[in-house]
């Protein structure tokens, strides 16, 4: 198993993060907290290192890794241009949930891109993050500290699930605020793309940029963001999304349920605290990750929920949309990728007709 260090997540103490950051400039691999989920980190100038992750994760070659940065100015030593759209989102949104995309320098290893022109680039918002970056001197290459296609780790514990007996040190500061990653923004197109919805919702982003598209079609073409595979951040337990408006979705929740535990499933499901009287009498078991209009609880429970459904032994988890609004959009898409494209769409023409 991993060691781990307690550390305090406003007030980092400073001798831990020496040590941490001792390992990381050795070669090594040490898992952190950011404000969205834990990150498995190396050294992103050293090839070597960052192979390390690679490994650790039996995540394919082909997938490219975020470089952790602790200042904004440390990015155009990163990346060849840096157009005035990534000062100004910079200026307003790092620390914080976003990365972005610009063409590489010669600096950055291959390995860490994937073999791309191109580069994702963050700096996160959190003391142990920031602290851990600085000691080590280098910007930190940091997918998230689960194994490939498993559910994001949002708990030390998570880490030591999944990665313990492969990797240095942990450092444990707690649960992480935000929940889901990071928004990944593309500006190498003509217009901002989204590759993945995050932490920071499109709302924030086209306040500042106007338009932006959103691209994480899942099943069909090319895929420009291979994070973006259908199914990644997947429980082992086979899952069911329900998309639609709220009332519909509940009975839906409710009808499909009753159905599956008749014909002898185990049943969980992922909801939320408004399904929950409507679901009281019904042989399942049921996980409530907030209110409906709460998308900030509910993103932050959201991988702690799916991973306390996946370790019951069911055989099925139904889960309920959250719509597409600001931290519903992350939580839409992790449930689609967690669903495999399972997915049933209730509406108010359903209802009409039965
Ligand atoms: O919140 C987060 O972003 C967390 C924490 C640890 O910072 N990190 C994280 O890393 O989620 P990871 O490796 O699990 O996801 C990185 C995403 C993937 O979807 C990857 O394909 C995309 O960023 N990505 C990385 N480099 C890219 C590039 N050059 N072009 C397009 N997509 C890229
Ligand atoms: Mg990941």
């Amino acid at each position: 198993m991993a060691r781990v260090f307690s550390i305090d997540a406003r007030n980092p103490d400073l001798r831990l993060i020496a040590e941490a950051a001792a390992v990381i400039q050795a070669g090594g691999l040490v898992a952190f907290p950011t404000e969205t989920v834990y990150g498995l980190g190396a050294d992103g100038l050293n090839p070597a290192a960052v192979a390390r992750i690679f490994e650790a994760k039996e995540r394919p070659l082909t997938d490219p890794l975020i470089l952790h940065i602790a200042d904004p100015e440390a990015l155009p030593s990163l990346v060849r241009e840096t157009p005035p759209s990534a000062l100004e989102l910079a200026r307003r949104f790092w620390p914080g949930p976003l990365t972005l995309v610009l063409p590489k320098r010669p600096v950055v290893p291959d390995i860490v891109t994937a073999g791309l022109p191109t580069v994702a680039v963050r700096m996160p918002a959190h003391p142990v993050a920031l602290a851990l970056i600085r000691a080590a001197g280098t910007p930190i290459a940091a997918p998230s500290a689960n194994r490939f296609a498993r559910t994001s780790p949002t708990t030390a514990q998570h880490v030591q699930d999944d990665l313990g007996d492969r990797i240095d040190l942990i450092l444990d500061a707690g649960p992480t605020p935000i929940g889901v990653e990071s928004t990944v923004l593309d500006l190498t197109r003509p217009v901002p793309t989204i590759l993945r919805p995050g932490g920071l919702p499109r709302e924030a982003l086209e306040a500042v940029l106007g338009p932006v598209a959103v691209q994480t079609r899942m099943d069909e073409g090319p895929q420009p963001s291979p994070g973006m595979l259908p199914k990644h951040y997947a429980p082992r337990t086979p899952m069911i999304l329900v998309v639609g408006p709220p009332p519909q979705t509940r009975a839906a929740l409710r009808e499909l349920a009753a159905r599956y535990a008749a014909q002898g499933h185990q049943v969980g499901l992922l909801v939320a605290e408004e399904d929950r009287a409507a679901m009281a009498d019904l042989p399942v078991e049921t996980v409530v990750l907030g209110p409906e209009d709460d998308l900030e609880t509910v993103a932050r429970r959201l991988y702690e929920g799916l991973r306390e459904l996946d370790a019951r032994g069911l055989s099925l988890i139904i889960a309920r949309d959250f719509g597409a609004q600001g931290l519903g959009l992350a939580v839409r898409d992790r449930l689609l990728r967690a669903a495999g494209g399972s997915v049933i769409a209730v509406n108010r023409d359903a209802e009409k007709h039965g």
